[in-house]
């Protein structure tokens, strides 16, 4: 059964229901009748429910109060492509899981995978909720006892930010600020951040290294750089342990094939070179547009770092280990090779084994010619090295994922493809 709570605050009443800790809570407001017997009903329901399937539903949730032993962390941004992949790892390393995700951009279908897998009490639970909603992060701060919080929520595309910057500088910068208000009112005390490579802007000295100065120059990266800003000025003056991790380009899924990417159809257009890539593919779109032949790099087309998700969240956990008190840790994620659009484009099509149709077009603007990462502090500081450094592989086994999934997590998986 789904482990899933709703929070969601009204005007003048708190409601939770949380079919995981069974509780239902409606102090202030006067329900009328037909609500009251609808309400009865649907307890009796839910009553009868959890009695077949949980055999201790009466007692307190184990997501309530603090176990010694036992890591609770809060990954925020759980049901998208990257959380869902750090609550996987997480999960399978015996953490405590809270999901809180609202799936304006992440998939219910990714988080059902992983209450499959981990069923037990106390391993996972979904709470469907919005972090701009101040009064709702509270409510799940103070019902919850996190010892950490990964926060992977936002809305992450460098187009759509230039078309619609306050959805970004609300999504981004102010949903941090209230995470971290929540944390501090709540005394949790370790943050890891998920960050970008953005933040740095188009910096003249390649490879990047953390002391690269940080002048982004479009609303994302400026969004993210602010986040930064706030959680460093307040990490000041409290005892909290913070890890920021600006990511280069993300690509890959997990190699057991339980999850992978699957983005809004919507988005497809403000897409990253992977989506691209497997929709033509797929045939979705009629081939690849390759913008910009004439940059001063090798083969004229733009040169990125492309980091495995399996290698960007096991640094997730390593940060969170190593993650101590009244520190902060920033840390570039990146495999320290930059490739080609070209390059990425040929691994494509050996992945795929489709010979896809490149169009070469001129540049985008907003586009920098070479990004890539110098990543040896993390290497240094968290013994952390990227492992899936074979562009292609990453691919194939993405590939696999969505070529089985060609409805995303809409359809359950095609059998023999
Ligand atoms: N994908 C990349 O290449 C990349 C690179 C650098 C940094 N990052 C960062 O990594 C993080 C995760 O990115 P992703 O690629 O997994 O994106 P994603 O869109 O797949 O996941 C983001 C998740 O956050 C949720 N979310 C957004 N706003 C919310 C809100 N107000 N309340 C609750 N949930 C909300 C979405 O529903 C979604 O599930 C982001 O912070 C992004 O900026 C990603
Ligand atoms: C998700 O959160 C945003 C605010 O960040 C809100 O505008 C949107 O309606 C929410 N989506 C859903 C499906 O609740
Ligand atoms: C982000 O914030 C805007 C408000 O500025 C809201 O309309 C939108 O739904 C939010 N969420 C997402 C995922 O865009
Ligand atoms: C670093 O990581 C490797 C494996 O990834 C491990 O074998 C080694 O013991 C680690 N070193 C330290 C100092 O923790």
């Amino acid at each position: 059964m789904l482990n899933f709570s709703r929070t969601r605050t009204q005007p003048r009443s708190t409601r939770s229901l949380s079919l995981g800790g069974m509780d239902y809570a409606d102090p202030k407001k006067k329900s009328n009748f037909v609500g009251k017997i609808l309400l009865a009903a649907a307890l009796t329901a839910l009553c009868i429910l959890m009695l077949k399937q949980s055999p201790s539903f009466n007692s307190p949730s184990p997501f309530s109060h603090h176990e010694s032993g036992v890591t609770h962390v809060l990954v925020t941004g759980g049901a998208g492509y990257i959380g869902s992949h750090a609550a996987l790892r997480l999960l399978k390393d015996s953490y405590r899981v809270t999901i809180v995700d609202n799936l304006s951009r992440g998939n219910l279908g990714a988080v059902k995978i992983l209450q499959e897998l981990f069923p037990g009490p106390g391993r996972l639970q979904f709470i469907y909720a919005d972090l701009g909603d101040a009064n709702a992060v509270n409510k799940i701060f103070s019902e919850n006892a996190f010892d950490a919080v990964m926060h992977f929520a936002a809305v992450a595309y460098v187009g759509e930010s230039t078309l619609d910057p306050l959805k970004y500088y609300h999504n981004i910068t102010s949903n941090t600020l209230v995470v971290l208000e929540a944390m501090a009112a709540h005394g949790v005390k370790t943050l890891i951040y998920s960050s970008t490579c953005a933040t740095y802007g188009e910096p003249e000295k390649m490879p990047i290294t953390e002391g690269t100065p940080q002048l982004p120059i479009n609303p994302y990266g400026k969004a993210k750089k602010m986040a930064e800003d706030i959680i460093l000025d307040f990490h000041k003056n409290v005892d909290m342990a913070v890890m920021i991790l600006r990511y280069f380009n993300v690509i890959g899924s997990d190699p057991e094939g339980r999850l992978g990417e699957a983005p809004r159809p919507e988005l497809r257009e403000h897409g990253r070179i992977s989506g691209a890539c497997f929709d033509a593919a797929r045939g979705i779109i009629p081939g690849l547009k390759v913008r910009g032949t004439d940059y001063k790099t090798a083969d004229g087309t733009c040169i990125r770092d492309y980091i495995d998700v399996t290698d960007l969240v096991d640094s997730h956990v390593k940060a969170l280990e190593k993650a101590e008190p009244r520190k902060v840790g920033i840390y570039n994620v990146g495999t320290g090779r930059g490739r080609s659009v070209k390059e990425f484009v040929e691994a494509c099509k050996k992945a795929t084994g489709v010979n896809i149709k490149v169009e070469f077009l001129p540049r985008r603007p907003g586009d920098y010619a070479e990004v890539f990462s110098n990543p040896t502090k993390i290497r240094d500081e968290l013994n952390w090295t990227a492992q899936y450094t074979n562009l292609q592989e990453s691919l194939q086994i993405a590939w696999r994922w969505q070529k089985s999934h060609s409805n995303g997590y809409g359809t359950p998986p095609v059998m023999g493809s």
